[in-house]
């Protein structure tokens, strides 16, 4: 089980380095135990040394929620898989909605990306999800797919390690209606058979599948307990150490209710 939150444009960075520092807290307490589940935030870029800095002495990893699919060059205002290794992230967001809603990005360059973090160790988090409007056109499905499709189209992976698939509805994110757990279920089992016939069931069975969209501590449980559904991609409710460790709880119920 995965709990990966997506800090996005918010806070600054002492404001950041508090929450990373929050988050530290909570942990060092005896009554916390992660157990099998892991903890992974995504700052901005700018945040990533401190918040790094903050968490070394916990099992929470650190990724980016973007980067250019170049090792370098002359692109202003960019951040490269090298500049995120040599910091210490281990994993970077590629492909998410906003991302393809405000900057064009389009499944070729996220898979350039997706390539890019695998040549570098970085896991790629990579986003996929329809509008409401797609959704209601009984596309979902094929939209899903084909984004699924577009970000792996030859990228090899050697084992569940190597790459995280999120699915995040539009139309769930940040509207504090997330979708309901069959109906992600559904997608999930979708991807799941995507992924096992491009890289075979025992793997597929093992790559993280994620829901990203409203996931807060009230509805994490249900969301997580569906099978194909191994953790959260978490946008406003981690920005709060309370709320943020309050889904991870709900993946260590979850966890341990499946292993009765
Ligand atoms: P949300 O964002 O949890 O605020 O809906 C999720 C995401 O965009 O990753």
């Amino acid at each position: 089980m995965l709990v990966a939150g997506n800090w996005k444009m918010n806070t600054d960075v002492p404001e950041g380095r508090a929450l990373a520092d929050a988050i530290a807290e909570d942990l060092s307490s005896a009554s916390s135990d992660l157990g099998n589940v892991d903890v992974l935030v995504c700052p901005s870029h700018v945040h990533l040394p401190a918040v790094l800095d903050a968490l070394a002495d916990t099992p929470v990893t650190v990724g980016a929620q973007d980067m250019h699919a170049e090792d370098e060059g002359a692109y202003t205002g960019d951040v490269s898989a090298p500049m995120l290794t040599s910091i210490g992230c281990d994993a970077v967001i590629l492909g998410h909605s906003e991302r393809r809603k405000y900057y064009d990005e389009t499944d070729a360059e996220v898979n350039a990306k997706v390539k890019q973090a695998r040549a570098h160790g970085l896991v790629p988090i990579v986003c996929v999800g329809e509008t409401l409007e797609q959704r209601k056109a009984g596309e979902a499905d094929t939209v899903v797919q084909n984004q699924v499709d577009g970000a792996l189209s030859g990228v090899s992976i050697d084992g569940p390690d190597d790459l995280v698939v999120a699915y995040e509805p539009i139309w769930a994110i940040g509207t504090g209606e997330s979708a309901e757990p069959e109906q992600a279920q559904e997608m999930h089992a979708v991807i799941r058979d995507d992924l096992a016939g491009r890289y075979g069931g025992d793997v597929a069975d093992e790559v993280p599948l994620l829901y990203g969209g409203s996931m807060k501590p009230h509805n994490a449980y249900g969301l997580l307990s569906q099978p194909d559904i191994d953790g959260g991609l978490i946008g406003s409710a981690s920005l709060a150490a309370e709320s943020f460790l309050g889904i991870a709880e709900k993946a260590v119920e979850v966890l341990a209710a499946s292993e009765d």
